[in-house]
């Protein structure tokens, strides 16, 4: 792995490993620039938590990533994007950072729901903590009031990828039980609201069939940072260009490093971080 050298980082957070899937396709698609992945894996799951839990770690989170020389921070969690984004963006930036800011994924992946879907029923997956914030249904009608929004919390499939069981019978029947529900009202596309579903994407399609769009952070979200780069001149020029990537795990590093590495697709090498 290449090290960091001068220059501000793009900072990448997730609550654990399943952001390094969206980091994996963004240094595919923009590989000339600095990261910086940080998981909260002591943390996680965050779909579980209240929202004011989840405000209070993505700050640190955030703290974190800017004192170590992040320019710019993307929330790859959507937990973090749904619930806690929007008071970072409009409360705690204007306090704290005032010429950096923090982005989330929420709004580049339904933007493209938007453009993909015929019927305008969209199907959406994340965790509980996603759906009862209600963000997912509120910024897709904002779009486009006349689509259908059909989300589904699906608090056992976190945990299964995490036990590394993506692959198991029982991973794939409890997705037939959670996508039936969409799949019977008709959603032409369907959006994985959570970084860790990305992994399971084949397992989803062949449940869904190829009539249903599948809309994830990690085919969303290069282009949309490589725009607003180009709209942003004042924090792309801030950035290093040596296509280093770090990475920091809350919690126990080894694991981090051997499940990350099939997130990533490459070996990683993770270094221990402490939030406060
Ligand atoms: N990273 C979270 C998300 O994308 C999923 C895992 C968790 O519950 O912490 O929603």
């Amino acid at each position: 792995m290449a090290q960091q050298k001068k220059g501000g980082s793009i900072g990448i957070f997730d609550s654990g490993f399943g952001g390094l899937h969206v980091l994996r396709s963004i240094t595919e698609s923009l590989p000339q620039y600095n990261y910086i992945y940080l998981g909260d894996t002591a943390r996680m799951p965050y779909g579980t938590r209240s929202q004011d839990e989840v405000y209070t770690f993505t700050k640190q989170a955030v703290d974190f990533l800017f004192k170590n020389d992040c320019e710019l921070v993307i929330l790859a969690c959507y937990t973090a994007s749904s619930t806690a984004l929007r008071k970072i963006q409009q409360q705690y930036l204007p306090q704290k950072y005032l010429d950096k800011n923090v982005l989330g994924v929420l709004i580049p992946t339904i933007e493209d729901a938007v453009i993909s879907t015929k019927n305008k029923k969209i199907g959406v997956l994340a965790t509980e903590g996603t759906v009862s914030s209600g963000a997912f249904t509120r910024e897709l009608i904002k779009i486009d009031p006349a689509v259908i929004v059909f989300e589904k919390a699906c608090p056992l499939l976190v945990p299964l990828v995490e036990a590394g069981e993506h692959n198991g019978q029982t991973t794939k029947d409890i997705l037939r039980k959670y996508l039936s529900p969409l799949l019977e009202q008709g959603v032409d596309t369907l959006i994985l609201g959570c970084t860790h579903y990305g992994i399971l994407k084949n397992q989803i399609r062949d449940i869904t069939g190829p009539s249903v769009s599948i809309i994830e952070s990690s085919s969303s979200l290069p282009l949309k940072l490589h725009q607003y780069l180009e709209n942003h001149p004042e924090i792309e020029k801030k950035l290093g260009k040596k296509g280093a990537s770090i990475f920091y795990s809350t919690g126990v590093t080894s694991r981090f490093q051997a499940l990350g590495s099939q997130f990533f697709g490459k070996n990683i090498k993770v270094q221990k971080a402490f939030l406060n």
